[in-house]
This record gives structure tokens, sequence and C-alpha cells, in this order.
């Protein structure tokens, strides 16, 4: 048993070395060898991609996922702590989870990823929770089978969850969602310490994957036959700052480019960390992509600064407008947080003013949440819930109006897809994304899975596009 503790997770020391190891395999406990195993993810792209590892490590020992979550022997959680709603939903679904423990005794549940890093979480667990079984959190994910088997030796609830800076485990297996677009991490957990935001918490300080370890990856994916890879981190701008003196995600995308891999794609950005090498290198290799995910937060200088985002409204323009100008056809999207404590009415205008000026191709948009430990949670917050809540709904109403008509100058042209899967409304069409990352259902008469071909757009909508096959 090792529980988390929030403190701790704060830490930063300068000068503790954090290595690298390999992956070193556990045995399940042979009860568990051929069961079925259902894992639900919550959250960002990173988890996903965790939720991969999970999967991976799992099949791995012989176990088989099953979709049907009836079906499952052990049911495992892997979850989001950014915002209240994402806690509501875990604990909504435990208690599902519960009632199918009463008719299947043996049934064993987990849970991962952020919420498990979480303190007061854990501890509600540990009191109210007592049918969850196990818990690992982000910094043990590699060592999961252990975890698992104590709870099976002992019988009882266990929990493994460790606060520390963290480590960079190589070679965990992994079971990937799509065969065609692949997940890389580049850095993982983050330094930035944004007032509103729990990530540095849960994920630890900010530790980059060596660029050759990367690029073995991204081999052996193109190998496999993926066309495209994503690299992963909650800020990639500031990848190599822990590990290089002298590289950089300029480097890292140029090397990356070298591969030859057909498309390469890389989310989140902070516009803190954002140089002029790593808008060159997006501009000039043909194989990154023109997408640029630029969150923006707030448009007010006084909410920034209370954000802790490090830069002002008029650099975050500058930045943005350089890229435009730069990267041909690339579409940029953004986060806003509507209701930071003490957001007035006139700083509500301004993020207005920002977005009708920068004409976003898409935005994510929420209402602050506040969150356990962070300096944010502690300011005085009295603007009503309703009065947020209109706020994001005008807010949407813009973001929607703008990649409405971004994608409306599509209409008519043709583009590039990559070729995804079915579409999922109409398993007659396909789906794919252009270049610059817009959602596309297309009509074709061949198997275009896991292909790049050229699409005629024939309707836009705010979210996506209908397109049609065309010949080259
Ligand atoms: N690392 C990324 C963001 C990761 S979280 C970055 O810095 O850009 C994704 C988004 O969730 C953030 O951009 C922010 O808009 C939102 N978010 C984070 N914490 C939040 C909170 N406490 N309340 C509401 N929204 C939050
Ligand atoms: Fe959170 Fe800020 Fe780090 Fe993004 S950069 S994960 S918002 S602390
Ligand atoms: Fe959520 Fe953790 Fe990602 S809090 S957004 S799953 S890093």
């Amino acid at each position: 048993m090792n529980l988390p503790n929030m403190l701790d997770a704060k830490k930063r020391d300068k000068n503790a070395v954090i290595d690298n190891y390999q992956y070193k395999e556990v045995k399940i406990d042979e009860s568990l060898v051929g069961k079925k195993f259902f894992v639900r993810t919550y959250g960002c792209q990173m988890n996903e991609h965790d939720g991969e590892k999970v999967k991976g490590v799992l099949t791995s020992q012989g176990l088989i996922e099953t979709s049907v979550l009836e079906e499952a022997d052990i049911i495992i959680l892997n979850t989001c702590a950014i915002r209240e709603n994402a806690h509501d939903k875990v604990f909504g679904f435990m208690g599902l989870i519960k009632k199918m423990k009463e008719t299947k005794p043996n049934l064993l549940m987990g849970i991962c990823g952020c919420m498990a890093q979480e303190e007061s979480v854990v501890n509600e667990i540990r009191n109210k929770y007592k049918y969850v079984d196990f818990i690992f959190g982000t910094h043990n994910l590699d060592n999961m089978i252990s975890v698992i088997n104590e709870r099976v030796t002992s019988g009882k609830q266990n929990i493994e969850v460790y606060s520390v800076l963290g480590n960079v485990c190589e070679g965990i297996p992994e079971v990937r969602d799509n065969k065609y677009s692949a997940w890389v991490d580049i850095i993982l957990g983050c330094d930035k310490f944004c007032t509103y935001c729990i990530v540095p918490y849960t994920r630890g300080t900010q530790r980059s994957r060596k660029i050759e370890d990367i690029i073995e990856e991204v081999k052996g994916l193109q190998k496999l036959g993926y066309k495209e890879v994503t690299l992963l981190g909650q800020n990639v701008n500031a990848y190599g700052k822990d590990l290089y003196s002298d590289k950089t995600l300029a480097d890292l995308l140029r090397a990356v480019s070298d591969t030859g891999i057909e498309r390469i794609r890389f989310v989140t950005s902070h516009p803190w960390d954002f140089t002029d090498e790593m808008v060159d290198a997006i501009a000039e290799c043909d194989n990154v992509m023109p997408y640029v995910h630029l969150p923006i937060q707030s448009g007010s200088d006084r909410i920034l600064k209370l954000m802790g985002r490090k830069y002002t409204v008029d650099e975050y323009i500058d930045l943005y407008n350089k890229i435009r100008s730069k990267v041909k056809d690339v579409s940029i999207t953004t986060d806003i947080i509507v209701g930071f404590p003490g957001e007035t009415e006139e700083d509500f205008e301004c993020t207005l003013k920002v977005v009708n000026e920068c004409k976003f191709d898409g935005a994510f948009t929420f209402v602050f949440s506040p969150r356990e430990n962070t300096p944010a949670a502690l300011l005085k917050d009295d603007t009503p819930l309703d009065v947020k809540n209109d706020r994001l709904h005008k807010l949407n109403e813009i973001v929607n109006k703008y990649s409405n008509e971004a994608n409306q100058k599509m209409v008519g042209n043709v583009y590039k897809c990559l070729v995804l899967g079915k579409s999922e409304k109409d398993q007659s069409k396909f789906m794919g994304y252009t270049e610059n990352m817009k959602l596309v259902n297309i009509i074709s008469d061949d198997n275009v899975i896991g292909k790049i071909i050229d699409v005629r757009i024939d309707e836009a909508k705010s979210f996506s596009l209908n397109g049609t096959h065309v010949d080259e």
C-alpha cells in the first residue's frame, strides 16, 4: 500500500537525476490468464495512449480484451482529473460496476490515471468505495501487474500510487487503437504550473524521451504500416529542455521528418516555448502537418497573469500571425477557460475580441473548475455559475461561427485525406482527416482505409466536412 501525497507531487528537485529504464515483465497471477478485460479511458490524448499501454500490458500476459462490459473479469478505469465533471463521470460509472459485482463476486475493478494521483480521491475510495480492488498511478503503470497480483494474493484492496518526480519507462507493451495513426509520447509531465491546472501534480515533472528512442519507435511504426504519428506532450514545445542543451522540438521535428513517415502531428503547444525555429521546422518539413493547437485560455492580460500563463495577448497574437503567415494552409485551434476567479464582464469581452480577431478554426471551451491544491482554487470567485454558463454559451456561438466559416472556404476544393476507418455515423462512408486536421466523411467506391486519397469537399458543417473520393 502506498498513498499519493499532493505536497510531494508539487516538489521539483532540479538536481534529481531522472533515469530512463526499460520495461520489466512481471507474470500475472495464473488465475487470471485467459480472463477478459475491459478498459475505459477518459481525458486527453496522453491518457488515451496510456490506455493503449494498459491494454498492451494485460494482453502481453495472456488476457483478452473485450468491448462488452458485462463479459469482463477485470475492469479498469483510466481516469482524468482536469475538471470536476471528469470526476463525476468516473464515480457514476463505478456505481454501475458495484452493481455488477453483486452478481459476479470475482469481478476485479481497478482505477488508474490522473484521479488515482489525487490524495482526496484515493482517501475517499479507501473509506467509502471498498469494492474498488486496486489503484495504480501514472508513475507505476509499467508495474500494474504487481499491483493486481498483490490484490489477488492478499484478498484486500491494494493501492499503490507514488507522488514522485517521475521516470521514463521505455518499451511498455502497447495495443494501439488505430492501425494507421499512432500516438508517440515525446515529453511526459509538466512544469508550467498554470494556477488552475492539476496536471503538474498528477503527471509529475517535465521529462523528455531521448530523440533516438522516439525515432526508433517511429521507424518501428512505419514498418508496421503506420502513415501518421502524433507526438504527444502537455507542452511539446518544451521538448528537450530537461535533457539537452542544444536540441529542441525543432530538431526533433526535423529528425522525425527524416524518417519519411507520411504525416507528423504534435499536441499540445504552449505559446510560451514556441520559437521561430519551431515555426520554420513546421513550415519547411513537408510531412509535418499544417495544424497547431495553441491554447490561449483568456483574452485578458489581467486574467492571463492570474493564470500564470506568462504571455500577453499581444504576444499570443504575434505568434499566431507568424504561424499563419509562414505555414501554408495552416489551421489553428485553441482552448479557452471562462469564469476564471475574478473574471469580469470586461475581461470576458476581451476574450471575445481575440476570438473575433483570430478567427480560430476551432476551440475547446470550458467553465473554470477549481482543482484540489491548485492556487486558483483559493482565489475569491464571486461570479455566479449561471453567468459563467451564459459566457460559455456566448463564446461557443462565436467560436462555432468561425469554425463553420473556415470549413465553408474548403467547399469545392480537393484535399489529401488519410482515411482512418469507417464513418461512425454512416457505415457506408469512410472517415479521414485533411492535412490541416479537418474531419471528413468520405464517399468512395473503393476500400480506402489506411490510404491517403484525394477528396473533393462537397459540404461543410461546424465540426466536420462531407466529401467525395476523386482520382488524382
Ligand atoms: N497542456 C495543455 C492543456 C492541457 S488541459 C496546455 O497548456 O495548453 C486541456 C485544457 O483544459 C486546458 O488548455 C484548459 O483550457 C482546460 N483546463 C485545465 N484546467 C482546467 C480547470 N481547472 N478548469 C477548466 N478548464 C481547465
Ligand atoms: Fe496544465 Fe498549464 Fe501544464 Fe497545460 S501547461 S498541462 S494547462 S499546467
Ligand atoms: Fe486529464 Fe490527466 Fe490528461 S488530468 S487531461 S488525463 S493529463
